[in-house]
Parts: C-alpha cells; sequence; structure tokens
C-alpha cells in the first residue's frame, strides 16, 4: 500500500487551545482523523507523527524514505529551520508544504519560508482545509508520477 507521511512540528499539539481565532478549533487528532479517512479512500495509508523538537523530525525524514509523499506543517520550524530543508532536499518523494494560518499575510518573520525551495508546493490560509487539499495536491502529484 502506499503510504503518505503527515507531519507536524512544534506547537501544533496545542491546537484545539492555541490561538483558534487564527488556526481554528480543531485539534491536531481532528485534523489526522479527516487526512487519514480521506487518504484511506484514495487507497493510501496515512502515518502521522508529531514533535516539538527539530532533530526528531529530522530523524522522522530520514527513515520515511520508503513512504511516497510527506504533507509536512512544521510549525515556526518552517521560518528558521535549514537542518529540516536539508532533510526533506534528500527525501526522494513528493513533498507538500502546509499552513492552518496564512503566513504571508502575518508577522513578517513568518514570511520566509526555508523549506519553500525543497518542497513540490505549498498550500496554507484555509485553516482545516489546507489539510485536505494537501492531501489531494500529494495525491495528484503521485497519480502523475505513476505513483
Ligand atoms: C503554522 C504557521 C507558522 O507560522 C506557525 O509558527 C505555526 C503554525 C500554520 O499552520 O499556520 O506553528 O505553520
Amino acid at each position: 500500500m502506499t503510504t503518505i507521511l503527515l507531519l507536524s512540528g512544534p506547537n501544533l499539539d496545542q491546537l484545539g487551545v492555541r490561538s483558534p481565532e487564527i488556526y481554528g478549533t480543531e485539534t491536531l487528532d481532528d485534523h489526522v482523523e479527516r487526512v487519514r479517512r480521506a487518504g484511506e479512500a484514495l487507497g493510501y495509508e496515512v502515518l502521522h507523527r508529531q514533535s516539538n523538537f527539530e532533530g526528531d523530525l529530522i530523524e522522522v525524514i530520514h527513515e520515511a524514505a520508503e513512504t511516497s509523499a510527506i504533507v509536512i506543517n512544521a510549525g515556526a520550524l518552517t521560518h528558521t529551520s535549514w537542518a529540516l530543508a536539508d532533510a526533506l532536499a534528500s527525501y526522494p518523494g513528493v513533498v507538500i508544504e502546509v499552513h492552518l494560518s496564512n503566513p504571508a499575510a502575518r508577522e513578517p518573520f513568518r514570511h520566509t519560508s526555508t523549506l519553500a525551495a525543497v518542497v513540490d508546493g505549498t498550500i496554507a490560509g484555509f485553516r482545516g482545509l489546507s489539510y485536505d487539499l494537501a492531501l489531494e495536491a500529494a495525491h495528484r502529484l503521485l497519480t502523475a508520477n505513476g505513483r
């Protein structure tokens, strides 16, 4: 079965209570379950990992070589982590960057993504729907690549 890894960075475990006016009221588990069900309907196994630690996320990426795609919300590491970008650059599959909010419309420090150059594309600003659209984008690219 084709596997998609959903990867969540720092503070995303706080969704539901963290700035609901920006990120919505759904929890990370809500998003993961929705993506898992949608993925299954498309024939994918969806795995999820969350960590508040940069090194943990990098190791998960290193160990994900057998998966076909990564959908990553790296949280604030999006704006700072060249190490995460390097890890993703070595990953052979499809990579979709996803954000609940639209970082480009927020504080200046959120306007830069260190990941942008190494991902296939970015979906941002649709709150929970961003995850559904990111899964759809991964599916379309995998299908175009013959999976
Ligand atoms: C986020 C946007 C980041 O700027 C922020 O640090 C997050 C969440 C989003 O999903 O909108 O933690 O990635």
